[in-house]
């Protein structure tokens, strides 16, 4: 039987699953998530390894866990683990992906609407005893119904934000690496942008300087997928040059974001702290997943989630 470690608590009960099949359950207690040397000391001997996105699974790490067959991330975005340096030490990838798609898509629409609607910005007006009466000119907002959503990235969270879009009377566009409305025209089309890619490579800084100027001085920018897709410091340029309207952040670079961030002065700004998936439903059927890849990496067997392997650039055909 095989020795787990795991590196955070998990909500809901399925890790259980581990133990009742004979393997041996270690789990992180720390209100914050170990340090790379702490995960690499309680990985050591570890078979299979539960982590998350605060946690690098990189060369130096797995240098150290010679044992590690599978590795299950909780979290649909996996760029926190290197997949090709695991995959060359033959250990198979997992993540969580389809059980938080309407929730973190929920949470996109949240994010759109509060923003539209200055939300932030009225609720402090009511806590600051500053809401003297009924003004007709006061605090209005942007029209949802009718407006332009441009969706970058058209995965199931893409698409599942495009639909409450088009629920709420919206016109959708998309845009894919290969695909649906070219970025530009997206970009300089949409009254609202949601980013939904997931941060590799070719997205980091997807959102620069250039796109944001392409942008309506309306618009208003959405990201519930990693924080290094848009450029940070472009961002806050943006925001004080007025180039865009305003941006709803659930994901942020840095993360977590200190509360003296130049980001946090700019203005039109709401930021959450990256609680896309954090429904008690959803991170439960995300612990039943990361219980359910655990077991079949352990037992030698295909992973239900398996991430795909990159194939290296200079491999035949690539
Ligand atoms: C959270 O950000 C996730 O990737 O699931």
């Amino acid at each position: 039987m095989g020795q787990v470690f795991v590196t955070r608590r998990l909500p809901g009960d399925a890790l259980e699953r581990l133990t009742a099949a004979g393997h041996a359950l270690d789990v992180w207690e720390g209100a914050e998530p170990p340090t790379p040397e702490q995960l690499a000391e309680r990985a050591a001997e570890a078979d299979g390894l539960g982590c998350t996105l605060t946690d690098r699974i990189d060369d130096a790490l797995l240098d150290r866990c010679p044992r590690l067959r599978t590795v299950a991330n909780y979290g649909v975005g996996y760029d926190n683990v290197d997949v090709a340096a695991c995959a060359r030490r033959g250990i198979a990838v997992s993540n969580t992906p389809d059980v938080l798609t309407d929730a973190t898509a929920d949470l996109a629409f949240a994010l759109l609407l509060a923003a539209a609607r200055r939300l932030p910005e009225t609720r402090q007006v009511v806590l600051d005893g500053r809401w003297g009466t009924w003004e007709p000119g006061e605090y209005l907002g942007r029209d949802v119904a009718g407006a332009t959503l441009g969706i970058v990235g058209a995965g199931r969270i893409g698409e599942a934000v495009a639909r409450r879009g088009a629920g709420f009377g919206m016109t959708v566009l998309t845009n894919t690496s290969r695909a649906g409305t070219p970025l530009d025209e997206l970009l300089a089309r949409a009254d609202f942008v949601s980013l939904h890619v997931p941060l590799t490579d070719a997205t980091r800084h997807l959102i620069d300087a250039a796109a944001l100027r392409r942008m309506k001085p309306t618009a208003i920018l959405i990201n519930t997928a990693r924080g290094p897709v848009v450029d940070t410091e472009a961002l806050i340029a943006a925001l004080h040059a007025g180039e865009i309207g305003g941006v709803a952040l659930d994901v942020t670079d840095p993360e977590p974001l200190p509360a003296d961030h130049p980001l946090l002065s700019a203005p039109n700004v709401l930021v959450l702290p990256h609680i896309g998936s954090a429904t008690t439903r959803t991170r439960a059927r995300m612990t039943e997943i990361v219980a359910e890849n655990l077991l079949a990496g352990l037992a030698g067997e295909p992973l239900p989630q398996a991430v795909p392997v990159p194939v290296p650039r200079d491999a035949p055909g690539s």
